[in-house]
């Protein structure tokens, strides 16, 4: 079994921080996304994992590298444009061989992780050439749908359905067999351009292959939006322990989980977990409420902050109130005394301010 980890793709979703930076290494609870796939790989007993690389490619292999930290043997694949999800399987024939292998969106987050998946279709899977992953979601239209009869094999599977014939979306994860190359290699690209793997895995119900569903027990988020990451930074902050490493000042106070990395410093503040405090950071004459992640080398200084990611080298000072904000690389909010008290902003392509 190999792994395939999708980490090209254009990110419009969540401009303008993609417009620097990829968003599989967008920070959730202080960890790049893309990192819980790399764990969850290295969890189910996989060592051989390709990963698809885009524009961001290199900012991706700086932080991977050979894979060694996760006792992995990473492959990058480099695709030219995101020309979608089949596309990646496609480019990846020759790394994948004629081996079973599992497909991880890197911008996707699992409770479970994938082992328990994994260890289900290689034990189990009597003639079925692929597995998809399923979630009960509240609103079915805005996801990929299947069908399922009644033994829980799916009939079919529908692309953003007005009329969804279940409430059970497909993850990000899939678990093909050698099969899917053929499927990808006939099918056309969808209306949108692009090499749609709901297509490829349609192709093969077409044929008469079997396609088996799992339905997930617990949380799936796809981070791509920033709702969407607040809450994966939330659910993960909440599963972590109190952990103090840096300094903290008689004055101030941590309550509940709070994890405080190594050269933080806490000076003259309260910190109400679930929070993470990243290395090197100063949280200053400050409050840092729950569902907060500060990334490394940042700074908060006489300001209050909470259901917030903060990315590494970002300012807050004299800031006011902050919530349910995703601060950008370097970003600098500040109070200034001068006249007139107006609101002055430097903002980047498709920036969202929200004024109080
Ligand atoms: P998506 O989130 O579906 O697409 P996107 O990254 O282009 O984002 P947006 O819709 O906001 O523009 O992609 C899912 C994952 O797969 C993500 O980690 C990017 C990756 N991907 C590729 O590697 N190659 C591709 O051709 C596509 C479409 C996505």
């Amino acid at each position: 079994m190999r792994g395939l980890i999708l980490s090209g793709g254009a990110g419009t979703r969540l401009r303008p921080i993609t417009y620097t930076s990829a968003k599989q290494l967008v920070p959730v609870a202080n960890k790049p996304i893309l990192f819980y796939g790399l764990e969850d790989m290295a969890a189910a007993g996989i060592t051989e994992v390709g990963i698809v690389i885009g524009d961001t490619g290199d900012e991706i292999k700086a932080a991977v590298g050979d894979g060694s930290s996760w006792g992995l043997e990473v492959t990058y694949l480099p695709q030219d444009a995101p020309l979608g999800l089949g596309h990646c399987v496609l480019i990846a024939r020759d790394f994948l061989g004629d081996e079973d292998f599992v497909m991880y969106l890197g911008d996707n987050l699992l409770h479970q992780g994938v082992k328990e998946f994994v260890d289900h279709f290689e034990a189990d899977r009597g003639d079925a050439v692929a597995q998809i992953l399923l979630c009960k979601v509240p609103d079915p239209q805005r996801f990929g749908v299947a069908e399922l009869d009644a033994g829980g094999a799916v009939v079919r599977l529908v692309e953003k359905p007005a009329d969804p014939p279940s409430d059970l979306a497909l993850v990000g994860i899939y678990l093909f067999d050698k099969q899917i190359h053929a499927a990808v290699r006939a099918i056309e690209p969808s209306a949108r351009g692009e090499l749609e793997i709901t297509d490829a895995i349609q192709w093969l119900l077409d044929q008469g292959h079997k396609v088996r569903s799992q339905v997930l027990d617990g949380w799936w988020i796809d981070t791509g939006k920033l709702t969407p990451l607040l809450e994966a930074n939330r659910l993960i902050l909440e599963t972590l322990d109190r952990r103090i490493e840096g300094t903290v000042d008689e004055e101030s106070r941590l309550d509940g989980r709070v994890v405080v990395q190594p050269g933080a410093r806490i000076v003259r503040s309260t910190v109400r977990g679930p929070a993470i405090i990243g290395e090197g950071t100063s949280i200053v004459d400050s409050y840092v409420g729950p569902f907060t992640a500060i990334y490394h080398d940042c700074e908060v200084v006489n300001s209050e902050v909470e259901h917030s990611v903060l990315l590494e080298h970002s300012r807050i000072t004299d800031g006011g109130r902050i919530t349910d904000s995703l601060i950008g690389r370097r970003a600098h909010v500040t109070r200034s005394a001068e006249r007139p008290r107006a609101t002055r902003v430097v903002l980047g392509d498709d920036s969202v301010v929200d004024l109080a």
